[in-house]
């Protein structure tokens, strides 16, 4: 199995470093900016590109792979049998159209509902983090080492200030507690590049309180390989098919947090 999931990542590889030289290229000359659910949920026509070219070589290579992606370009999947790519085609669109960095392409492959390629693309930093179930998590084809639990007051996490002034969540109290207590929190503004820098131990936990599959199934599997812990804020495990909370996390602190902060709000 190791080998096929290996050769999958191969491939996976060319085409996301491919994207991100065509997302580069694009950048160069202006594009449309429009709105889907909100006026600050921003798509591009970057964006819908981006998906499309990774369906068309998806299906022109693995015509019995199945594919789900954030803009719609295949119909709404409604099972996790076989083998399935989950893309975000550029995760952190508000970056992409504010700041022209600090965003990702996000690519995981998952097999009957089992992550076992990860792949999270930071396009203008060069930072590509991969990894294959069982063979480890890498950035740049470099291992990463291995991740240092930390107590909460020797931690920096990934949160979202939006999550800490709303207060029509149960989680509230507990996430400004959380912020308090721990070292620091910073928020990069794409979900998949803090996931992975949990992995790469650049951060300690990243949480929030609404996310999709799309923007968490690269990243749950790098996470996997470094020993580290993705799961609903209750602790439950993460849909690959419904939206929900989400925290990244080194093993020990996810039990703290979710015990100490999350379950009593
Ligand atoms: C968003 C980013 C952002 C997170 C949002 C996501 P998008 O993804 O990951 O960091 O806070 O919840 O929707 O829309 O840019 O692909
Ligand atoms: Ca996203
Ligand atoms: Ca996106």
């Amino acid at each position: 199995m190791t080998e096929r999931w290996m050769s999958l990542e191969r491939v996976a590889r060319l085409w996301i470093v491919e994207a991100g030289d065509l997302i580069k290229e694009a950048l160069k000359n202006p594009f449309d900016i429009d709105s889907k659910s909100d006026p600050d949920d921003l798509v591009t026509e970057v964006d819908r590109n981006t998906e499309a070219f990774f369906y068309h070589k998806i299906k022109e290579n693995f015509p019995d792979h199945q594919f789900l992606g954030e803009e719609g370009v295949a119909k709404e999947l409604q099972s996790l049998k076989g083998t399935v790519w989950i893309v975000d085609p550029i995760d952190g669109t508000m970056n992409f159209v504010h700041q022209q960095v600090n965003f990702s392409i996000s690519v995981g492959i998952y097999e009957e509902g089992k992550g076992v390629v990860g792949l999270v693309y930071d396009v203008m930093n060069g930072e590509l983090f991969h990894a294959v179930r069982d063979r480890g998590v890498f950035l740049n084809d470099r291992p990463l080492k291995q991740v240092t639990d930390r107590s909460i007051s020797e931690s920096i996490l990934g949160l979202n200030a939006n999550w800490l002034v709303e207060d029509h969540h149960q989680e509230h109290e507990g996430l400004v507690r959380l912020a308090q207590d721990c070292r620091g929190t910073r928020s990069y503004g794409s979900a998949a590049i803090e996931m992975a820098y949990v992995a790469a131990d650049r951060l300690d936990a990243y949480i929030s309180l609404r996310l999709s599959p799309w923007d968490y199934a690269g990243g749950a599997v790098l996470l996997e390989e470094a020993g580290c812990k993705a799961t609903r804020l209750d602790g439950e495990e993460l849909s690959m098919l419904e939206k929900g909370s989400m925290i990244a996390c080194k093993p020990e602190l996810h039990t703290t947090i979710v015990a100490d902060y999350l379950e009593k709000g």
